[in-house]
């Protein structure tokens, strides 16, 4: 933990974190979703760094984060039927929680892309970081702005604490207003799209502005569709237990207990909860807050954890954060 640390905040803030990213040092950023640390896409020094930063394989692609949808052309090389099916979703929810892949123009470096010859593509919503994109006219490769395999950053500060040293530029753009990555989607055969990671923007939202079904890969079996879908990832120290609604009994000495709905215990002794109403959205918002303040109590031995039944919207994203955070 660093309490000496400054965050980049406000419209200085942002033209610092354009001057640092255009002479190629790497830049956390807030985004609705969650931080992501960003490199020029197309500095392939900077694009090393942010691996490095992050303890990630190579073998697991970056995202690149552009402006607006025309940009998505500078990017990719789309057949008609695939422009058509981008089109749709960017006009319905970009700027917004949405990754696309799409195959990749020959100059995208092949180190964002791990050497697939597609690239992944989101416009996002956070102001701040609409405004940086703007301003620095870059397109940003950002994973999220964690360790790798550990829980996403939802704060400037979670950033630091986790990152330290490792990461001294953080553009502060506030707690991020969703919580859990954006929800990705392969455009690449645009007959059978695949949703690659469940997200804030759920199935049948999508199937609704396609106009078509979205397929959901068999983990295993495809596991090359999404290769930073493992198993065990976002996962805190602590081990965490799952239960279904309901089943959640008083937690020991050493254990905690996360409702999704603030139950009837509220107060009793390490009861904790992540919606007041029980609201998904708001759920999603702090549930990687939540598990990083029990994961850094050293008392806890056991987290255990309400599982949203599965349904619309961002409840296959909670399932599967909270399944492979589960995961040892
Ligand atoms: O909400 C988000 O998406 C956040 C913010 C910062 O934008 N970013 C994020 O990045 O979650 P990251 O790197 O933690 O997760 C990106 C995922 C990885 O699972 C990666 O394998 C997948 O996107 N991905 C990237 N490029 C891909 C490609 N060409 N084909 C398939 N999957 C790809
Ligand atoms: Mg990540």
């Amino acid at each position: 933990m660093d309490a000496q640390r400054t965050f980049l905040t406000g419209q200085a803030g942002i033209a610092q974190a354009a001057k640092l990213l255009a002479e190629g040092q790497c830049v956390a950023v807030p985004t609705e979703t969650v931080y992501g640390l960003a490199a020029n896409a197309f500095d392939e020094r900077a694009v090393r760094d942010v691996f490095a930063i992050k303890n990630r394989p190579f073998i697991d692609p970056l995202i690149v984060h552009v402006a607006g949808p025309a940009k998505l052309l500078q990017l990719t090389a789309m057949s008609p039927a695939q422009e058509e099916a981008a089109r749709q979703l960017a006009a319905a929810f970009w700027p917004g929680p949405l990754t696309l892949v799409l195959p990749k123009q020959a100059d995208v470096p092949d180190l964002v892309t791990a050497n697939r010859d597609s690239v992944a593509v989101r416009c996002p919503a956070h102001p701040i970081m609409h405004e940086l994109l703007e301003q620095s006219g870059l397109f940003l490769a950002a994973p999220s702005a964690n360790p790798f395999g550990y829980i996403s950053p939802t704060t400037a500060q979670h950033v630091a604490d986790s990152l330290g040293e490792r990461c001294p530029h953080i553009l502060d753009g506030g707690p991020c207003e969703r919580g859990v990555e954006s929800t990705i989607v392969d455009l690449r055969e645009p007959d059978l799209p695949r949703l690659l990671r469940p997200g804030p923007i759920g199935q049948e939202a999508l199937e609704k502005a396609l106009g078509r079904e979205i397929h959901l890969p068999e983990p295993k079996a495809d596991a090359s569709l999404a290769p930073g879908m493992l198993e065990r990832h976002y996962s805190p120290s602590t081990r965490l237990q799952l239960h279904a609604t309901g089943e959640l009994s008083q937690p020991g000495p050493d254990e905690a207990a996360v409702y999704l709905k603030r139950p009837a215990q509220a107060g009793e002794p390490r009861i904790y909860w992540l919606s007041e109403s029980g609201a998904l959205e708001e759920a999603a918002a702090n549930l990687f807050t939540l598990l990083r303040q029990l994961d850094a109590r050293p008392e806890i031995a056991v987290i255990h954890c309400e599982l949203p039944e599965p349904g619309p919207g961002v409840a296959s994203a909670i399932r599967d954060r909270l399944t492979r955070a589960s995961k040892r």
